[in-house]
């Protein structure tokens, strides 16, 4: 039987490809979006791929929704944690709300994403939790106070549920991408874009696919020895 794959921001960027590339590895796919209806009207229009809404940084709504996606798409058995958000600023112009606002999505998010599902996974001996977290997260980003300690957070997330789940069947594996052309890194202003191009020793930006792959990768069956892990998929640029 077809297993099941949430992927929180799944229908944009990243998480668009991730969606695309489990659904086309056989998975009964189920993305969320936190508010752009007409992003996540077209992605299913597109994909056939269903998109239920709900804010990632609020337990109760992130429960509520699980429980729809099980009753209707199926009981999950890979949970991919992609739903991220920057509030970027150099850490004297830094506010205590660009500060939670990205903790709230990016860690509790993560949380909040995979607690609910956890329970199910034990019962079935069988999961597969798979959090991207970034580059910035192992190497740090100026005006990334936040974002790199949300990134971090996710790291020390999946070396922790490893050893929680390897003995139910579990794994628990971290992405870090490198910059990867999708509307949050074309938000960087041109300029500081363009120099950190420069210091990628590959001379461009990644492309959502090749972080699809990874994670289709992590889901497998082939990748069941593989937990705790991180894949960093930069182009080089960082070592970590
Ligand atoms: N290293 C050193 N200095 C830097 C710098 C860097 N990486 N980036 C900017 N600066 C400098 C600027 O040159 C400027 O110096 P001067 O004052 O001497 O001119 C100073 O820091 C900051 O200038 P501002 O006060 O004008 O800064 P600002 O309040 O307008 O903020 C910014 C600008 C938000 C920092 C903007 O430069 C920016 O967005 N930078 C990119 C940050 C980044 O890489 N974010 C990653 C987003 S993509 C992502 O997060 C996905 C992923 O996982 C990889």
């Amino acid at each position: 039987m077809a297993r099941t794959a949430l992927v929180t921001g799944g229908s944009r960027g990243i998480g668009a490809a991730i969606s695309k590339a489990l659904k086309a590895d056989g998975y009964n796919v189920a993305a969320t979006y936190a508010g752009n209806d007409e992003a996540a009207a077209s992605f299913t229009e597109e994909t056939g791929i269903k998109t239920y809404k709900w804010n990632v940084g609020d337990y109760a709504e992130s429960k509520a929704g699980i429980e729809k996606v099980e009753a209707e798409v199926g009981p999950i058995d890979v949970v991919v944690a992609n739903a991220g958000i920057t509030r970027d600023a150099p850490f004297h112009k830094m506010t205590p709300e660009q500060w939670q606002q990205v903790i709230d999505t990016n860690l509790t998010g993560v949380f909040n994403t995979v607690h609910p599902v956890w329970p199910g996974m034990r019962e079935r001996k069988f999961g597969r939790v798979i959090v991207i977290s970034s580059v910035n997260g192992q190497k740090g980003q100026f005006a990334q106070v936040n974002y790199a300690a949300t990134k971090a957070g996710d790291i020390g997330i999946v070396r922790s549920l490893a050893q929680e789940g390897a003995r139910a069947g579990i794994t628990a594996n971290a992405v870090c991408p490198g910059y990867i052309a999708t509307e949050m890194v074309m938000a960087v202003p041109e300029k500081v874009r363009e120099a950190i191009i420069s210091q990628i020793p590959a001379g461009r930006l990644g492309e959502p696919e090749e972080i699809a792959r990874c994670v289709a990768f992590l889901a497998s069956d082939d990748a069941q020895f593989i937990n705790g892990s991180t894949i960093s998929a930069n182009g080089a640029q960082f070592f970590g």
